[in-house]
This record gives structure tokens, sequence and C-alpha cells, in this order.
């Protein structure tokens, strides 16, 4: 009973600290740590969304000190790890193949599981070449990823249960894009 009375207090309390730490974020960095987390706010005024940009790389703890080598890891990852997720949620899918009647949204799943699996396997090559210090291509392998999601998108012909999914990985990858642009490619 007590702890019941309590909830909409706790409520009440979450919401007001959580509104009270994030309605003056920019100040606060300013303030504390202008210097790094302006990379990463460069990064997301050359993304086309900054605030969904913003929500994903500060996410991560690391961003605000980042460097674009920990950048690179944390976009990539970020996109990495968005990919394999949703290439789980299409296995689960498809193993409930009565849920797909409709053939043109059964054939469409099978592709996309085959555009995630180059997807995942392109971003996995990024993570080893980062572990070795390798950049070259970062921007190729961004837009390479985006192809195959836009193809999975476009396998449905219009009728796609995916495009919530597809969009997020697509705006993540603009990240990585964005990313990629730090470094200088002769
Ligand atoms: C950021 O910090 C680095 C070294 O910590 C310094 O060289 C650079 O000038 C700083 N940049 C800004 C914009 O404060
Ligand atoms: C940008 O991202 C935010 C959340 O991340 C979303 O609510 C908003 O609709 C997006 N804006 C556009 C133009 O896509
Ligand atoms: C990552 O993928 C999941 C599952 O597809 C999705 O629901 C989620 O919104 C994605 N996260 C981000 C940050 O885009």
């Amino acid at each position: 009973m007590a702890i019941s009375a309590s909830l909409p207090f706790f409520f009440f309390l979450t919401f007001s600290l959580y509104c009270s730490t994030s309605i003056f974020p920019s100040s606060v960095s300013a303030s504390s740590d202008l210097n790094s987390s302006q990379l990463a706010n460069q990064i997301c005024k050359n993304t086309p969304n900054f605030s969904f940009c913003q929500a994903a790389i500060f996410s991560d703890p690391r961003a605000s000190a980042a460097d674009r080598y920990v950048l690179s890891y944390i976009a990539f990852g970020q996109a990495y790890r968005n990919a394999t997720s949703t290439k789980n949620y299409i296995g689960f899918s498809l193993k409930s193949i009565k849920a797909y009647a409709n053939p043109t949204i059964l054939s469409g799943m099978q592709k996309c599981r085959g555009f995630y699996e180059d997807a995942i396997r392109a971003l996995s090559e990024v993570q080893n070449n980062l572990d070795s210090e390798s950049f070259y291509g970062l921007d190729k392998a961004a837009i390479d990823v985006e192809s195959s999601i836009r193809a999975c998108e476009a396998s449905f012909s219009g009728q796609s249960p995916m495009s919530q999914e597809n969009q997020n990985l697509m705006q993540l990858l603009k990240i990585c894009y964005a990313v990629s642009q730090l470094y200088e490619y002769s």
C-alpha cells in the first residue's frame, strides 16, 4: 500500500529530475565540456536529423569526450548492434511464417534477411579495420550498407512492415557517414 501510494510521487520526482537535467544541456556542457562535445555536435550537424543523431551518439557516455577514433567506434558500433537486433527480429518473424500469409511480405522478409546479413558483414569488417587502426573506406562502407537497407525496404513493393527499423538504421548510417568525413582520404 505504502509503495503504491508513493508511486505517483516517485514518477513526479523522476520526471522533475529528468527535466532539470535535460532542459539546459547545452549551457551545462558549454561551461564544463564545450571542447570535446563539439566534435560530436559537429558530426550531428552534418546529418539530416540533428536530434536523432545527438540522442544516438550521446547515449554512449564516451561521446562527450570522444575523438574521431572513439566516435567511429560509437557510430559504427551502434549501426552494427542495431542491424544485428533487426536481423534477429527478421529471423524470429520468419519462423512464425503464418504471420506472413501475404506472399509479398514473406518474400520481402526473406530478401531482407540476406540484405541484413550483407550489412552486418560489412559493419563487422569496419570494426576489424578500426581495431587495426585502418580508416580507409569508412565512407564507402556507410554508403554500401545504407544501400543494402534501402534494398530491404524496396523488397516489399511499398508494403514494408520494416519501415521503422530500416529508417532507424539508415539514420544511424548517416551518422557513420558523417563520422567518416572526419578522415581525409587521398
Ligand atoms: C580543445 O582541446 C584541445 C586540447 O585539449 C585544444 O588543443 C583545442 O584548442 C581545444 N579546442 C577548443 C575549440 O577549445
Ligand atoms: C528526428 O528524430 C526525432 C527523434 O529522434 C524524431 O522524433 C523526428 O521525427 C525526426 N525528424 C525528422 C524530420 O525525421
Ligand atoms: C535499433 O533496432 C531496434 C530493432 O530494430 C529498433 O527498435 C531501435 O529503435 C533501434 N535503435 C536505434 C537507436 O535506432
